[in-house]
């Protein structure tokens, strides 16, 4: 097994449930969709990630007040943002990683699909009983 992969299953070990979002068009609600399901499962008191992985216009930071943001390395991989004392809901995006939220990270191919890959396998979720992956439109190679 490479590496990379022993690492995915690693920290997505702990993980019970992923829930992808997508569709073929932007701007039809696919952040806002994200959200309100990950503050529902919170809600019914369940332990919740949010992976941005929308590329192009990461929109999740901005979505909960979290914009500008820092992500810190540790020995396993970056550690999730969490949006707040209880570490109920924690999240990573693209956007954490860029200077300005409007930003465009124009990447394609192998760039692309290589960084999805480092965020699937190089962050630390922990016990988890969602992951909920926000998608950029399309159905491309990312999904
Ligand atoms: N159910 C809805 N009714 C009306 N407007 C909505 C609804 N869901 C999302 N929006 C608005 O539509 C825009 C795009 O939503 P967003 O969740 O960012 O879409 P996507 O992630 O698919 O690009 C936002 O301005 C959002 O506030
Ligand atoms: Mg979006």
């Amino acid at each position: 097994m490479a590496e990379s992969d022993e690492r995915e299953q690693n920290n997505l070990s702990r993980v019970d449930h992923v829930i992808l979002v997508l569709s073929g068009k932007g701007g039809v609600g696919k952040s806002t969709v994200t959200r309100q399901i990950a503050l529902g499962l919170v809600e019914e008191g369940k332990k919740v990630g949010i992976l941005d992985i929308d590329l192009c216009g990461p929109s999740i930071p901005h979505m909960f007040s979290l914009t500008g943001r820092d992500v810190h390395q540790g020995t396993d991989g970056w550690i999730p943002v969490y949006v707040d004392d209880t570490q109920s809901l924690c999240v990573m995006s693209i956007g954490f990683l860029l200077n300005n939220k409007d930003e465009a990270v124009v990447w394609r191919g192998p760039k692309k699909n290589a960084m999805i890959k480092q965020f699937l396998s190089d962050v630390v979720w922990g016990q988890l009983d969602y992951l909920i992956i926000d998608t950029p439109p399309g159905t491309s190679d990312e999904h």
